[in-house]
């Protein structure tokens, strides 16, 4: 091997329900990436979620957060199970699945996350939206601060007067906006140097503070035509008319529901990537989909948003660009011939696959 070959530590979390599926599609196509491009990737194994619970008794402990420091990334599967069903969600709140995933987001500062919305041409007939809306084209890319907002203020439930109440803090500083900010600035001029702010300034003392940081933020990308936007038009613009749309940058909460949303006008949200960054280079990258419990473990799960979000942590974490395009294009490739079950389609010409085949098959067409 030669001295340059450069070697990268990836913390993978295969997590629940179909988390281990689709971890097992990403770490092939991304062994194969890193046979051709000359680098070498080693892996170590986190516990988190409902996997975590059943091991350790918490969703997330000391010992997965200190073993992710030492990494240049994370890849995550998915992690959580059906609430109905499950014996994870007879525990309180606070040691649930998703507060692991929560947990590890604050622990590692991992304070933006991108998610992009792509619709390929070849998903067009996926596209719930009609056609001539589908034809403007739609790529952008949500930028949803992850670490701040109503998900970490005081939640609080108490009595009064015999009656239940409860409430839960919307908190923001400065800085919390700032930093995010910058980032959605960087993204939007590599991109198409338009920038929405999506908020409640109309209602929310925290939407007025995000106009007035963003606003100042901007004065250093005068080249950024900015926007603002409320939130309920957001989402409605979203359907309306989505290739309006380049980089938007929103709070938590408002991230959370519009980014499904997006997810679901390219066709599925088992395609959509997501990029959880930390100041410097560290990530952690998941599909922005859920743990499908229904479907586990029946190779039906689309592997793609995973093998997606490998791609994100070849660029952003790993500087292996190369690579993380070649995935992408790989992807592309795939989908004129193949389809998942969650790509439905009227067209005659695309077979049906399972997980592990589509995701031999990306491997394949990288080389
Ligand atoms: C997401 C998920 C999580 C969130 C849940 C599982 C806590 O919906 O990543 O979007 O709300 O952030
Ligand atoms: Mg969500």
């Amino acid at each position: 091997m030669g001295t340059d070959t450069k070697s990268y530590q990836i913390g993978v979390i295969r997590g629940d329900g179909i988390g281990p599926e689709i971890i097992a599609e990403a770490l092939k196509v991304l062994d194969k990436a890193a046979k051709i491009y000359g680098f070498t990737l080693q892996y170590t194994e986190l516990c988190l979620g409902g996997s975590s619970i059943d091991r350790y008794g918490v969703p997330l402990t000391e010992e997965t957060i200190e073993k992710a420091k030492q990494c240049d990334a994370v890849l995550m599967g998915s992690i959580g199970g059906d609430p109905k069903t499950s014996p994870w969600y007879q525990l309180e709140p606070s040691k649930r699945p998703e507060a692991g995933l929560l947990g590890i987001r604050k622990a590692l500062g991992l304070f933006a996350n991108l998610r992009f919305s792509k619709l390929y041409d070849d998903l067009m007939d996926s596209c719930p939206l009609k056609e001539s809306i589908a034809r403007e084209g739609i790529d952008f890319v949500i930028l949803r601060e992850l670490t701040g907002g109503l998900y970490f203020g005081a939640h609080k439930t108490w009595t009064k007067d015999g009656e239940d109440m409860a409430s839960d803090e919307l908190l923001y500083s400065d800085h919390e906006i700032r930093r995010i900010a910058v980032k959605a600035f960087d993204a939007a001029m590599l991109r198409g140097k338009k920038m929405t702010l999506v908020d409640k300034a109309n209602v929310l003392d925290s939407s007025r503070l995000w106009r007035k940081v963003v606003q100042d933020v901007a004065k250093d990308y005068p080249e950024v035509e900015v926007d603002y936007m409320y939130v309920d038009n957001a989402s409605m613009q979203l359907v309306r008319r989505p290739s309006q749309f380049d980089v938007v940058l929103t709070e938590n909460m408002f991230g959370d529901i519009l980014s499904d949303e997006a997810s679901m006008v390219t066709g599925s949200i088992g395609m959509q990537p997501s990029a959880s960054l930390a100041e410097g280079s560290f990530g952690l990258y998941e599909p922005s989909h859920g743990s499908a419990p229904d479907i586990a473990g029946k190779d039906l799960a689309n592997p793609l948003a995973t093998i997606l979000s490998a791609a994100m942590m070849l660029r952003y974490s790993l500087g292996q660009e190369e690579a993380a395009l070649a995935i992408e294009k790989a992807v592309e490739e795939v989908l004129k011939t193949y389809r998942t079950a969650d790509l439905v389609s009227d067209r005659d010409d695309v077979e049906q696959v399972g997980c592990s085949k589509m995701g031999t098959l990306v491997a394949d067409a990288l080389g």
